[in-house]
């Protein structure tokens, strides 16, 4: 990892007491005050909200800089990749740092191949699931559940354990994820094929069954690559954070992985992209009256107030240049499906409609990933129950980076945040008076 520069120092004035604190810089100059040892020296922690201003760690994978909507996986910008990379290139970029080589591909290729299926006996756990239940929720179980069938990996593993547990989540949360929608439609599971690609397999488990074949359009293939590519990573985001807070008390990388997938599937975050598609479905049913939902997310006192789903980004202050590309990626889907979908339509007005707003304009409200990636899925045939579980198949080589860089960082720490305690002051315990004995009743003559 590049070293982090000193860039001078802070001077923070408190009481009569001046602190230095060391200014660090890193490789594309964003500055950060370090004040690592604040609270030794002057007694105080900062408190910092969402961790709007807090940077965890430092990184050498994925660069954002939200004000120009600039992402870069390992310094190739996101446009660059999608066009011209498979999501297994981009995965192999974002574990190891370097695009495959030839034959570090057909190798990884190879290996994500032989480990597609999950145990026999993994398999049954499916049945057991309620029929209804959310995929995210079989998803995460899945995962963590991978930690006792290869139990191997433990704290300070080699690193061809690492790879090795890398290539199986890789490659087989795609199996569980294509397995927890056969369950949900009551339709037998299919095995993943060693002839298809790693799109075009997990197409082909969702969609064929034993009375239907699939036929694999090019055209969809390419659009699930390039969404799971510009999903692959997106740096401390809130399901990243917890895979590596979780992952800082050591537990093994399945376990770490779970837990960022049950942080990934709130709305906030990518559950969004289910909550866009309903949110429109509800102005379709509505009447399509697109100004009341977006007076409604504007005013946080008015009754039934939400967000408005897929616009907004923690660190995007302009278009996040990830729905830029899906926009387009959606238009040629639609084409190539000869499809219409009435829910673009309003999709397109609320859009309009809310970049010609002064509330948005100020806020620097734009539409993010989630905004158009649920209308693509809908288009090639993905449930809505489902949209979280691809981002999550997307984001996994991203959780799987940053568990291994932080597992490796000579820095490593368990995190552990401080707080600003408010409750009661220290209250003395009275015991209850015991209670008295109850009178004995007369006794009788
Ligand atoms: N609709 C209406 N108002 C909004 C929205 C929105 N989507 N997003 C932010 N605001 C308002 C917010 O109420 C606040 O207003 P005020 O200054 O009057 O209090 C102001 O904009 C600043 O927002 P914030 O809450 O400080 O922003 P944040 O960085 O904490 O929140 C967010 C980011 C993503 C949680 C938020 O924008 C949001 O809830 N968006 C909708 C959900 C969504 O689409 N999430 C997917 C994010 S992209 C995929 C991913 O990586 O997770």
């Amino acid at each position: 990892m590049t070293q982090i520069r000193h860039a001078g120092t802070a001077e923070l004035r408190i009481g009569d007491k001046t602190l230095s604190l060391p200014i660090v810089e890193g490789s594309e100059g964003e500055r950060a005050i370090d004040i690592g040892d604040l609270r030794t020296e002057t007694g105080l922690v900062t408190l910092d909200y969402g961790y709007k201003n807090t940077a965890s760690c430092k990184s050498a994978i994925t660069f954002l800089d939200g004000e120009c909507g600039v992402l870069r996986y390992r310094g190739y910008p996101i446009e660059v990749l999608a066009e011209n990379f498979r999501f297994v290139d981009v995965a192999y970029l974002l574990v190891h740092g370097q695009l495959p080589s030839q034959e570090e591909r057909s190798r990884f290729s190879e290996l994500l191949n032989w480990h597609s299926m999950i145990h026999e006996d993994m398999r049954h756990f499916f049945y057991s699931f309620p029929e209804h239940a959310h995929p995210m929720a079989i998803l995460s179980a899945m995962v963590v559940s991978l930690s006792t069938f290869y139990p191997e990996l433990a704290q300070n593993s080699p690193e061809e354990e690492i790879d090795m547990a890398t290539t199986r989540l890789l490659s087989k949360i795609r199996t569980i994820a294509a397995f927890s929608y056969k369950k949900s439609i009551g339709e037998p599971f299919v095995y993943p094929r060693h002839d298809l690609k790693y799109c075009a397999n997990f197409l082909n488990m969702m969609f064929s069954s034993p009375v239907r074949p699939y036929e694999v359009k090019p055209e969809v293939e390419r659009a699930l690559n390039v969404l799971l590519v510009l999903h692959a990573d997106h740096e401390q985001n809130c399901s990243t954070s917890t895979v590596r807070l979780v992952g800082s008390a050591r537990v093994n990388l399945y376990a770490a992985v779970s837990a960022g997938i049950c942080a990934l599937w709130g709305p906030l975050h990518g559950g969004a992209n289910q909550a866009v598609i309903e949110m429109l479905e509800d102005i379709q049913r509505d009447g399509g009256d697109v100004k009341k939902y977006i007076e409604r997310a504007k005013d946080k006192t008015k009754a039934g107030h939400a967000p408005l789903y897929g616009f907004g980004h923690r660190v995007y202050k302009s278009y996040d240049p990830r729905a830029k590309i899906i926009k387009e990626v959606y238009a040629n889907v639609l084409k190539a499906m000869e499809e219409r979908d009435p829910l673009l339509d309003i999709a397109t007005e609320l859009e309009e409609r809310a970049m010609a707003d002064n509330y948005f304009l100020e806020r620097k409200l734009f539409p993010n990933v989630d905004f158009y990636s649920g209308l693509t899925y809908r288009a090639i045939g993905i449930p809505k129950s489902m949209f979280t579980v691809m981002f999550a198949l997307g984001r996994i080589p991203g959780w799987i980076a940053h568990w291994r860089e932080a597992m490796s960082d000579p820095e490593f720490k368990l995190q552990r945040p401080r707080q600003i305690y408010v409750g009661p002051l220290r209250r003395e315990y009275t015991p209850p008076k015991p209670a008295k004995p109850a009178r004995r009743g007369r006794k009788a003559k």
